[in-house]
């Protein structure tokens, strides 16, 4: 009886006895190892650095060199020369400004450095003031060929002053001056205009008839034909496409031909070798009686005109 009390004794016991021996051995394991707690907590500085919020950020990729770039050389102002020996011709328009077809004009003169002289009617400027003030600023002459167009030759001479003060009041409107220089309407001219306008008027010698074909091609072939343009004045209007399409192709043709495109002032200047006077009619006879000059005269540059851009 003693025996199977022992027994049953050591059957209860023994497990007991190993779970107890069991324990030290996993207790070691866990003083053994690093903390769970602390080592998170001692490595999150370490494992985040501080770029990596930037990493989410696109990538800067460096933009790959350039070629140096060429500085930009202020373009040289063209200074125009005119050379007394050689052939020159004197291109005039009249009865502009034109909105379009005066600046279609200018464009073909600005593109080739050349300049001409415009016979405006003064009504017509408050229809295209910026023209004439860029006709200033590229060189050219502006001349009065009246306020409206009338024929001067058929009014008194007060009638006459009273036109010519009321069409300067627009030029001076339009550019800070008036003109000195008449081509009067027709041509029509009376012995009170020629010597008491204060004006110095002015025809032409050459008339291109560009109004009455107004065909481009008419205008070109005529210019074309004559044998030789050195010294005239050449009539054309501004108020016609087919003139500002003509004169695209002659004003590089002139200059091909060696001619110097001039404005009046300075045709006279420096092929006649005369200063253009106030009441003095210089008209159809006058190119018949006179020829290039030996002595030619030397005109300043005109004023250029002071414009807001
Ligand atoms: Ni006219």
């Amino acid at each position: 009886m003693n025996r199977i009390l022992a027994l049953a004794l050591a059957v209860v016991l023994l497990p007991a006895c190993m779970g107890c021996a069991q324990r030290p051995a996993q207790s070691d394991r866990e003083n053994d190892g690093p903390p769970q707690a602390d080592s998170s907590a001692l490595s999150t500085p370490d494992i985040t650095p501080d770029i990596a919020p930037d990493a989410q950020e696109p990538v800067e990729v460096p933009a790959p060199p350039q070629e140096p770039e060429e500085p930009v050389q202020p373009e040289e102002p063209y200074v125009r020369v005119i050379d007394p020996s050689q052939p020159m011709v004197a291109l005039t328009f009249d009865d502009g400004p034109h909105p379009v077809w005066s600046n279609a004009i200018l464009d073909t003169l600005e593109a080739n450095h050349g300049v001409a002289t415009f016979f405006e009617v003064a009504v017509n400027i408050p229809d295209a003031p910026d023209a004439l003030v860029r006709m200033l600023e590229l060189g050219c002459e502006i001349g009065s060929h009246s306020n409206a167009h009338r024929d001067l030759g058929k009014l008194s001479l007060d009638e006459i002053l009273q036109d010519l003060a009321t069409a300067d009041e627009a030029f001076i409107a339009a550019t800070g001056q008036a003109p000195t220089l008449l081509r009067p309407p027709y041509g029509s001219v009376n012995k009170a205009l020629k010597t008491a306008s204060g004006r110095s008027v002015i025809t032409w010698d050459v008339d291109t008839m560009d109004w009455d074909s107004q065909d481009a091609e008419t205008v070109i072939d005529y210019v074309q034909s004559l044998e030789d343009l050195d010294g005239h004045i050449l009539l054309m209007h501004s108020t016609y496409e087919s003139t500002a399409q003509a004169v695209e192709v002659l004003v590089p043709w002139l200059l091909d031909q060696g001619y110097q495109l001039v404005t009046v002032s300075e045709l006279f200047a420096y092929y006649y070798g005369e200063l253009l006077q106030p009441d003095q009619f210089y008209g159809y006879t006058y190119f018949t009686t006179h020829g290039r000059t030996d002595t030619p005269l030397e005109l300043e540059p005109a004023e250029t005109v002071e414009t807001a851009k």
